[in-house]
């Protein structure tokens, strides 16, 4: 794949060995990039005020997996976003945080974070670097308050030398906290699936595969938008006709308008992210289908591209959907070693 690689301040940075005084961050020989994967659109996030550096990625790499982030020091960031599922939690409907207390939505896999304009399934969030503060705070997540983080990691030499190497300064602050949470999410990029290599020309798909496809862009593709599967709005799917439990959008903005509406995922990585939904309420993809044909609930805010009649769609044509949603999984992402905790 041709990648545009952004110049200047994005230009790939490759240091070899430049990190002498800085061994247990474990940035030495890494090289870490921001790039416009081909047919992507540009990105929200640009690091322009956040230069991305291998001493930065790396300190951003380890508070993302340091439990010293929560109240008891129980869980990190990685404990429920893991990568081997593309940064989703496998195996939980909910998040279980501190004290193993139950949340009330589904983790969501990440990648591509720099391409979206808001986070969380109501989109509570609208910048990067800011988002860490939601589950650091959330007290069914890590219960911590941010100013005994920064107490925290101002105690520990290790971080002090991580800052020195990262931003020239050892005085630990919330905003270089962040920043070098930024570096880390933000160059987590996952454009290399089957269905990147496909549309590169690289590849071709199977039968059932193109198959899938062609039925994804006429019944899905209006919402889950390519290339980067999701077109960032908020959407009722009709997956209830009552929002009492979880009202979704309407949490943020209290419109009865946006009651029962989420933003539309990425469909990215979906065969791994298992299971489906903001309440992981499914546990597979044909559960998902089966939904989109015959479970969808009339209500005053079900989204106009979709009718409760539901989507018509053979047994055969849903086989076929799946088999192009398991080409959105990117093997290489999952298993690229500079996203994975450094022990
Ligand atoms: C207890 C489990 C848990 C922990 C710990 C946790 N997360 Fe999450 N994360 C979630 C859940 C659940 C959501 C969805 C929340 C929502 O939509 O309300 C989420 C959402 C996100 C999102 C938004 C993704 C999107 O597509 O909008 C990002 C980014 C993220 N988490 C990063 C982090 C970072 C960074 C940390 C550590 C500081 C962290 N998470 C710790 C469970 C967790
Ligand atoms: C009207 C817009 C819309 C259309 C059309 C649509 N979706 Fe969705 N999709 C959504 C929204 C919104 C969600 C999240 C709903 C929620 O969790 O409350 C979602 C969730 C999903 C999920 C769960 C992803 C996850 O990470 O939990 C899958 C899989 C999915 N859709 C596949 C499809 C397929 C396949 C089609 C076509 C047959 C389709 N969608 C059509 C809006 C849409």
């Amino acid at each position: 794949m041709k990648l545009k690689v952004f110049s200047l301040w994005l230009a790939t940075i490759t240091l070899f060995g430049a990190c002498t005084k800085d061994e247990s961050s474990g940035s030495e020989g890494l090289s870490v990039s921001f790039y416009i994967p081909d047919g992507f659109p540009q990105p929200v996030y640009t690091f322009q005020n956040n230069k991305i550096t291998p001493a930065g990625f790396s300190l951003g790499r380890k508070l993302f997996y340091d439990p010293i982030l929560s109240r008891d020091s129980t869980t990190s960031c990685g404990s429920c976003h893991q990568q081997f599922v593309a940064f989703a939690n496998a195996g939980h409907a909910l998040s279980h945080g501190v004290d193993n207390q139950l949340g009330n939505r589904n983790s969501p896999g990440l990648f591509n974070m720099a391409w979206f304009p808001n986070f969380m399934w109501d989109g509570g969030v609208n910048h990067l670097e800011v988002q860490p503060l939601a589950p650091i705070t959330n007290p069914v997540e890590m219960d911590e308050s941010i100013s005994n983080v920064i107490f925290k990691l101002q105690r520990s030499d290790a971080y002090k030398s991580m800052f020195s190497a990262a931003f020239g300064t050892d005085s630990i602050t919330v905003q270089l906290t962040m920043r070098a949470m930024a570096q880390f999410m933000g160059a987590m990029i996952s454009a290399d699936s089957r269905y990147d290599q496909y549309r590169a020309g690289k590849i071709n798909l199977s039968a059932s595969e193109m198959n899938g496809l062609q039925l994804f862009r006429t019944h899905c593709e209006n919402c889950h938008k390519e290339p980067l599967l999701t077109d960032m709005l908020f959407r009722n799917n009709g997956l209830d006709s009552v929002f009492n439990k979880d009202a979704g959008r309407a949490v943020i903005t209290h419109l009865p308008q946006d009651s029962g509406l989420f933003r539309v995922p990425s469909l990215r990585n979906v065969a791994l992210t298992d299971p489906y939904m903001h309440d992981g309420r499914f546990i597979s993809l044909s559960q998902v289908l089966d939904h989109y044909t015959s479970g969808i609930r009339q209500s005053a805010t079900l989204d106009p591209l979709l009718l409760s009649s539901g989507i018509p769609l053979t047994s055969q044509d849903k086989t076929d959907i799946i088999s192009f949603l398991n080409t959105l999984t990117d093997h290489k992402y999952i298993n690229d070693a500079r996203f994975k905790e450094v022990q």
